[in-house]
């Protein structure tokens, strides 16, 4: 503790990289726990990668300080920092075989050969490229040159590991199953993860908590629940889930709301909505809206798309669409019409300009 504060093992104080007149990151504060998994999500360009080359030292803020177990590593060079990264670029040794890339961080260390041997066998295993071993960079697939990269950072044991993107290049079902591993070997070891990517679904999988960032800010920080549950703005709530929180847009006349010319009843809204102002947004996640003989409002079915167990029926009200995902066997027709039942527990709310507004009643996470 510091003057009733937590220290962070990594903490990102007031952050700004600026590139020419790009700002990359612009003004980011942080503190993550030790032995957290702290995910960066956004989209392309948002700011992750320059935030964790400002961690590794391979890049100098142009203002700010950053923290690693207590230490002020601001101006500090990489290999003072002790933190294994795998680039989004993968960056193997060409000249070194596939066993020698992986082996190269404990070499360096003059970890015995015993040793080095047990960990690249265990790793190399599990992410399924142990019969690559005698093969260089340059004749493997780029899905096991990514997988060899992570190989190389995770048999280390740093203060810190930094993955940027390492599972993009695998193919659906060995993402899932290197997923797996990853979080198996984070509970096993318990080194401080910071991790980068654009799948939100990864990113909910792995994570103890999430920042979610765009244009250089980040949006909001909390463990996956509270992002999905209460995301803090629009952006963030169209991000996550999949398929995304519906945002529905709606007018209130102080004691209703109107949402595409009908009329909606929902009990105990007053306070709210006059918090709200004249125009603002509904958000309710697909999997917590009911279609059946009665509800809050009615709309016709636009498409149906099975996905196995679940189905996701589109509706069209009068100019906006919703998305609803249903477990029943029901078969829903397009053209039907049907009522919109929103489940009360699972409303959030946003102002005008996106913000989200909570209830009195409401715990703030
Ligand atoms: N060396 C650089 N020089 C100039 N601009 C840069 C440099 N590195 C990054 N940028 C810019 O900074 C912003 C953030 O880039 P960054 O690589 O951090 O994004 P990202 O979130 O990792 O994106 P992606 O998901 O596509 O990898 C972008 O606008 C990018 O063009
Ligand atoms: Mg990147």
């Amino acid at each position: 503790m510091r003057g009733g504060k937590t220290v962070g093992w990594v903490e990102f104080e007031k952050v700004t990289k600026k590139f020419g007149d790009v700002i990359a990151v612009n003004n980011v504060s942080f503190s993550i726990e030790k032995g957290e998994f702290f995910t960066l999500l956004g989209p392309s360009g948002c700011g992750k990668t320059t935030t964790l080359r400002l961690i590794a030292g391979l890049e100098i803020p142009t203002s700010g300080i950053i923290r690693i177990a207590g230490e002020d590593v601001t101006l500090k060079f990489p290999g003072q920092r002790n933190v294994a990264m795998v680039f989004q670029n993968y960056a193997l040794y060409p000249h070194m075989t596939v066993y020698q890339n992986i082996a190269y961080p404990l070499v360096v260390r003059k970890t015995p050969k015993k040793k080095i041997e047990e960990r690249v066998k265990y790793v190399a295993e599990h992410l399924q490229i142990d019969t690559l071993l005698d093969r260089y960079p340059m004749e493997i697939s780029g899905g096991q040159q990514q997988r060899v990269a992570l190989a190389r950072a995770i048999i280390q044991t740093p203060n810190v590991f930094l993955l940027d993107e390492p599972l993009s290049n695998l193919d659906a079902k060995l993402r899932l199953e290197a997923r797996s591993f990853l979080k198996h070997l984070h509970h096993e070891l318990e080194t401080t993860t910071i991790y980068v990517t654009h799948d939100q679904s990864e990113a909910m999988a792995l994570s103890t908590r999430i920042a979610v960032m765009n244009e250089g800010i980040i949006k909001q920080i909390g463990t996956p629940k509270e992002i999905y549950e209460k995301p803090a703005d629009i952006f963030v709530a169209g991000f996550i889930g999949n398929p995304p929180m519906n945002i529905l847009e709606f007018h209130t006349d102080g004691n209703s709301m109107i949402l595409d010319g009908q009329k909606i009843k929902i009990e105990k809204i007053h306070g709210i909505l006059k918090k709200l102002g004249e125009k603002a947004y509904l958000g309710i996640r697909p999997e917590y809206i009911k279609l059946g003989k009665e509800g809050d409002l009615v709309g016709e079915v636009y498409v149906v798309e099975p996905l196995g167990v679940e189905n996701v029926v589109t509706l069209k009200l009068e100019k906006q669409y919703l998305k609803v995902l249903t477990f029943e066997e029901t078969v829903f027709k397009p053209g039907q019409k049907l009522w919109i039942y929103f489940r009360r527990d699972k409303l959030n709310f946003f102002d005008s300009s996106g913000k989200r507004v909570a209830f009195e009643n409401e715990e703030e996470t």
